[in-house]
């Protein structure tokens, strides 16, 4: 998938196929903080826990959660970010392990790279984010995925063993590469996506589900999307 597809945006209005926006060698695709927003409107999270978003980018998730009150943070590969709540440059699926990954009571909240790593497709990518998120966190596990991750062989055995809640966003998210969100310009960056997305979530604390639970997540009110928009194109 394309970041162009992924984010919805072209370069240009109105010259379409001018340029093509090149993937992101690490998967730096920025979601804006209504999405974390909309998890935390349907989704008890814990007041007394910890989160981590190790693959935070800019900090959006760690900063919504943040925002509504929650004690969370973030690491990714790279310091993308000037903002208090980025803690450290970490590879999430390396063996090494941050000392934060040990705090209890702990959550995971991620917007993880989908498929590549230094430019190189990884097969299974998300897929190991999610395990190694499920292994050391001790109440919620919450990743923000494609909803086309949903089908797939390989992934058969960590639905069947770990059978996770799924919220659908009916709203899809713009998510431009981050590294072009300037290039492409604030209205075309935010433009409405491609592609549509979950929440995919595991309450470890919960008894375990014998089959996963879909819900849907209702866009957000009207108003409060209207008033994002510039005047023009909310009239
Ligand atoms: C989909 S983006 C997340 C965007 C983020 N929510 C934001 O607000 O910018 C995925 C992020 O994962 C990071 N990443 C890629 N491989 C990683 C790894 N092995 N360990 C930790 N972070 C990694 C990338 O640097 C990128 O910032």
């Amino acid at each position: 998938m394309s970041a162009a597809e992924l984010s919805g945006a072209t370069p240009a209005e109105g010259k379409r196929t001018a340029k093509k926006v090149d993937r992101h060698p690490w998967d730096w695709y920025v979601e804006q903080a209504w999405v974390t927003h909309r998890l935390c409107d349907v989704v008890e999270l814990e007041r007394h826990v910890h989160y981590i978003d190790p693959t935070c980018g800019n900090c959006t998730i760690p900063q919504a959660l943040t925002d509504r009150g929650f004690m969370a943070f973030g690491t990714d590969k790279f310091q993308r970010t000037n903002s208090p709540l980025f803690l450290n440059e970490h590879d999430f699926i390396g063996d090494q392990m941050l000392l934060i990954e040990h705090w209890h009571p702990l959550s995971i909240v991620m917007n993880p790279p989908f498929s590549c790593q230094d430019g190189k497709l990884v097969r299974g990518l998300a897929e190991k984010f999610v395990r190694k998120a499920l292994a050391i966190a001790t109440h919620k596990v919450a990743v923000l995925l494609p909803v086309k991750w949903l089908a797939s062989a390989g992934r058969v055995r960590l639905f069947q063993d770990f059978p996770p809640s799924i919220y659908i966003l009916s709203e899809r998210p713009s998510m431009p590469p981050g590294d072009k969100i300037e290039e492409l310009g604030e209205r075309l960056a935010w433009k409405r996506g491609k592609v549509d997305y979950m929440w995919v979530v595991w309450d470890l604390q919960a008894p375990r589900l014998n089959h996963a639970r879909t819900f849907w997540i209702p866009p957000r009110p009207k108003l409060a999307t209207d008033a994002q928009l510039p005047l023009e194109m909310a009239a």
